[in-house]
């Protein structure tokens, strides 16, 4: 499966163990930055990520800032993207399998490391159910 993944320097740290996880798992995953810990606008990094989704070159995506909230945020503006903020295992299976969620955001500063790997483990290995409610739902806002 294809991934994209982008951070701000408040998840910097956190993508690289993410990022070393995934290609353990043998995914093929696309880092769209950032390249430092230095400050920056995770919005930026955000729609790289949703371009990644839109172009067909990334099936899922990642999202890490401090909180994963800025990044929610701005990758809900885009069209077709249904990005969940998950911190806990539940919601992370949840919202694979009702919203059809292609992008998980998570925060850096919210959970630690094993807690985030689990959670992304979750997410990514969870299909979408395909029930009609959910479908007819999904349609609603996407
Ligand atoms: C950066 O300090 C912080 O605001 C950002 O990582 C994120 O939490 C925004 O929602």
């Amino acid at each position: 499966m294809k991934l994209a993944i982008g951070c701000d320097h408040g998840g910097y740290e956190l993508k690289h163990e993410v990022l070393e996880h995934l290609a353990a798992r043998g995914f093929d995953v696309t880092d769209v930055g950032c390249d430092s810990a230095a400050s920056c606008d995770y919005p930026i990094y955000a729609k790289k990520v949703t371009d990644f989704i839109h172009s067909g070159e990334a099936e899922l995506g990642i999202l890490i800032c401090g909180t994963g909230i800025g990044m929610s945020m701005a990758a809900n503006k885009e069209p077709g993207i249904r990005a969940a903020l998950c911190h806990d295992v539940f919601s992370a299976k949840a919202t694979r399998e009702h919203n059809d969620a292609n992008i998980l955001c998570m925060g850096a500063r919210v959970v630690g490391p094993g807690l985030a790997l689990m959670i992304i483990d979750t997410f990514l290995d969870t299909p979408f159910s395909n029930d009609e409610r959910h479908k007819r739902r999904i349609a609603y806002y996407s």
